[in-house]
């Protein structure tokens, strides 16, 4: 194994990958230190998590100026919110004085005020005031006091600390942030995404409903289960009386996605009723139709006629990883009656298949460490996605 001076495998090195980029018929799974070793996690996190668009969460939850959520990424710490022009910026979560966390939680400000000197700073990031800093905004008659006229800093000018804004940009009400000024735009990124669901609401949608799980397993291994169907007989047999095993099939473009859908879904009452109206622009293909695709690095979409779910999550450590599981509908449905008890009804169904899913990949994790194990091989029919999805984690490790 190529290893680096340190002593750790060179996790950078393309010599690591051969055997994973062999084609999919010949291919090896990724090394297993991918899933469990510190230095990959380490390695990763500037890689692959600082250079990605990372999806962060929805515009509904910052639909008036100044509401924002606090999110970390590549473990540092941000927030995203709502300008005064009803644009959506993201800024590095720390005061330029000396460095305090500015917001402790989501909520609503009109200025965005450091906890502790009491820096304030616009929705645009400008800073707009340093309370007896220089003597700017002393009170009349207070210069004396706080010794204003030998304790200034020297040469200091307002305008050049803003805050450390962090690119920032949407795409069907989800929000994604990049820490990297050279990565592509998002448009790139997401390839033919938006055309291929011109037709489904999803900006529109309104996120209902929210689980969050804590699971013991890297996040690699919550998104190569999602993209691959293999499991279902075994893993989700209630699953399969909706979307059968045998109505699966490939749904792939460019973008640095992996995709697969169930064409037609079936009717069992006794398994799930969704009685939400379907979306209105559909074809008749899409309104029989679900598509699953996973968004690298980090969401994992379920696009249902008449809902949307994802899986949006980011490692906490190698093997662990903190995941929502959110459910979006539109805002007409919000008005019909039973509305609460149906959408209940329909989230249990998808944490109860959710949860089916944890206790697989939570298995992987718990074999994977057996150091006895080299990595596995993948069959084409189902197991494509996984391997595009690793040979983009490859492109950007190396
Ligand atoms: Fe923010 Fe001092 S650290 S005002």
């Amino acid at each position: 194994m190529a290893s680096s001076q340190s002593g750790h495998a060179d996790y950078c090195n393309p010599a690591l990958y051969e055997a994973t980029r062999r084609h999919v018929e010949q291919a090896v799974t990724l090394p297993p230190d991918s899933y469990r070793d510190e230095e990959f996690y380490r390695v990763e996190r500037q890689r692959v998590w600082a250079r990605s668009w990372v999806a962060v969460g929805y515009e509904c939850q910052v639909p008036n100026a100044g509401d924002c959520i606090t999110v970390e990424v590549a473990d540092q710490p941000l927030f995203v919110l709502r300008d005064r022009s009803g644009g959506l910026r993201a800024f590095y979560n720390v005061c330029r004085h000396r460095g305090s966390r500015l917001l402790k939680q989501h909520g609503n400000c009109k200025v965005i005020r450091c906890p502790y000197h009491g820096w304030g700073y616009s929705l645009e990031g400008q800073l707009l005031g340093t309370p007896y800093f220089k003597g700017l905004d002393v009170p009349a008659g207070m210069a004396e006091k706080f010794a204003i006229a030998d304790g200034v800093a020297e040469d200091f000018c307002k305008d050049d600390y803003p805050l450390l804004a962090v690119r920032c940009e949407r795409w069907a009400g989800i929000i994604f942030v990049n820490l990297d000024d050279a990565a592509m735009p998002l448009a790139e990124w997401l390839g033919d995404l938006p055309q291929r669901y011109a037709r489904h609401p999803l900006a529109e949608l309104k996120l209902v409903r929210r689980r969050d799980y804590r699971i013991g397993a890297n996040w690699k291994l919550i998104a190569e289960n999602f993209m691959e169907y293999y499991h279902l007989p075994w893993g989700h047999p209630e699953l399969c009386n909706i979307s059968g095993f045998d109505n699966h099939w490939r749904y792939q473009g460019p973008g640095m996605y992996c995709g697969m859908c169930t064409s037609p879904l079936s009717d069992d009452p006794n398994t799930l009723t969704v009685d939400l109206p379907p979306f209105t622009e559909l074809t008749y293909t899409e309104s029989k139709s679900a598509y699953f695709v996973h968004l690298f690095p980090n969401i994992s979409l379920w696009i249902f006629p008449h809902h949307f779910l994802t899986l949006l999550f980011r490692p906490s450590g190698p093997a662990t990883t903190l995941e929502h599981v959110d459910m979006l509908v539109h805002p007409d449905v919000l008005t019909r009656p039973g509305i609460d008890e149906s959408l209940d009804r329909i989230m249990k169904f998808w944490c109860f298949v959710n949860d089916q899913d944890v206790e697989l990949v939570e298995g992987v994790q718990a074999g994977v460490a057996a150091r006895a194990y080299r990595g596995g091989r993948l069959c084409y029919r189902f197991e494509e996605p996984i391997h595009r999805f690793q040979n983009m984690l490859i492109d950007l490790m190396t």
